[in-house]
């Protein structure tokens, strides 16, 4: 007998490939066929510049080539270093002063964090709701802690955030759990480019104060893109909404290192929660603390030790900041410009607003991303429409996408 399958799948969908890691090694073939200048590589999640390398900031790589080895081999404590702890709430907050009592916990990624907030505010079975259009491992973390996912949709008929059904969904879960997590990407959302609007966040927080008292909300604003969305300030307005909620309601910002630092491989972020009161935000670091311990021990302590640098010397932090603005606005130029010429031909996306992507909706996404290839330009397949890495490549690539993809979508009759 040959034994072909080792694994005990508990239930999980495994599938045998992931699309974006498919679709991007796709892109890189061709690089290396035909060179950079003649791809248009909007596979990745990561900003790159003009020129087609990954931008890092040149004040992160200096930070971080001048640390001495016990800054990096040495064990971080579990939730991270103090000093790593004061500078990312600062770094999340930006001048944000919240009246709730919040506690940070480090974590691998801004993918720890999110794992953290579903296997500790959900129970094995529950379902976490988030939108229609929502990062993939959403709903592969919640598998692989034994939980489901439920949507709403995100958009109404006239292209409006659905409030509508996101109080049903809310209302549907909450009558048969005692826990659920909610998950919201916002600014700069992935995969739309959407941001939630002042009065999307109202209504967010009518439907959450209507929930009984007795049933436990954890509220994860997933931020990952927060500092490529615009002005620091005006795209962290919503935190006064989220800010000292009912006792029922706890909301935890998860921050990362990975796009703010262009730190993405050094694997650096952080929980935030903003409690109601101190003995929610003891828990939640007791708790998440215990998770890290159980799941990945502690986090890298080099990237650590840089944000905690960056923080303690004001020339330095000037640096980080003025680079990270001007690489803030090549990345809205690229997006503004691939808008404006979808707008131009009549190419339907979905709302956007800033961001590392956007998003085109349409029937056969598979088809469009096979078409597309033929002319050297490669996207990702989604369930309902492809999406556009405005973030790895140019302007001027940007610009040319929308034609592209109409003609493609014209010869595949969609
Ligand atoms: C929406 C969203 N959330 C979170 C993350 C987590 O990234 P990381 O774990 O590198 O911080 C990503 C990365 O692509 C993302 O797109």
């Amino acid at each position: 007998m040959s034994i072909k399958s080792m694994v005990a799948y508990n239930g999980r969908e495994i599938p045998k490939e992931d699309k974006v890691f498919a679709a991007s090694g796709a892109a890189l073939d061709a690089v290396e066929k035909y060179g950079k200048a003649d791809v248009i590589n909007a596979t990745v999640g990561a900003l790159y510049d003009d020129e087609g390398d990954l931008l890092v900031l040149k004040s992160v790589e200096k930070v971080m080539k001048s640390l001495p080895a016990t800054s990096f081999a040495a064990y971080a404590p579990i939730a991270g270093t103090p000093g790593f702890k004061d500078a990312i709430l600062k770094a999340a907050l930006y001048g944000f002063e919240p009246k709730s009592y919040t506690a940070v916990v480090g974590t691998p990624g801004g993918t720890g964090a999110i794992r953290n907030a579903i296997a500790n505010y959900s129970e094995p079975g529950d379902k976490v709701l988030t939108a229609s259009w929502h990062w993939a491992p959403y709903k592969s973390i919640s598998n692989e802690l034994y939980r489901g996912i439920e949507r709403y949709e995100m958009f109404d008929e006239n292209g409006k955030f659905n409030v509508a059904d996101f109080e049903y969904k809310v209302k549907k879960l909450t009558r048969n759990q005692e826990h659920l997590v909610i998950i919201i990407n916002t600014p700069a959302n992935n995969p739309t480019g959407y941001a939630l609007t002042m009065e999307d966040w109202y209504e967010v927080k009518r439907v959450l104060d209507e929930v009984p008292l007795e049933k436990k909300i954890a509220l994860v604003l997933d931020v990952a893109y927060i500092d490529y969305a615009g002005d620091p300030r005006e795209v962290r307005s919503f935190y006064s909404v989220i800010d000292n909620m009912r006792a029922n309601i706890l909301p935890i910002i998860a921050y990362s290192a990975s796009k703010t630092f262009t730190l993405y491989g050094a694997r650096c972020a952080a929980m935030i929660c903003f409690a109601h009161n101190p003995e929610v935000a003891e828990e939640f670091v007791k708790v998440n603390s215990f998770s890290c311990r159980n799941t990945w021990s502690n986090s890298s302590r080099a990237p650590q030790e840089v944000i905690e640098k960056i923080y303690a010397d004001p020339e330095l932090f000037k640096a980080v900041e003025d680079e990270r603005t001007a690489a803030r606005e090549m990345l809205l130029a690229r997006g503004r410009g691939f808008e404006e010429e979808a707008k131009k031909i009549g190419l339907e996306i979905v709302p956007f607003s800033a961001g590392f992507f956007v998003t085109v909706p349409c029937s056969d996404p598979d088809a469009l991303c096979e078409e597309l290839k033929k002319k050297n330009a490669f996207l990702i397949p989604l369930g309902a429409g492809v999406r556009v890495s405005v973030a790895s490549s140019s302007e001027a690539k940007c610009r040319r996408l929308p034609a592209m993809i109409k003609e493609a979508m014209e010869t595949l009759g969609m």
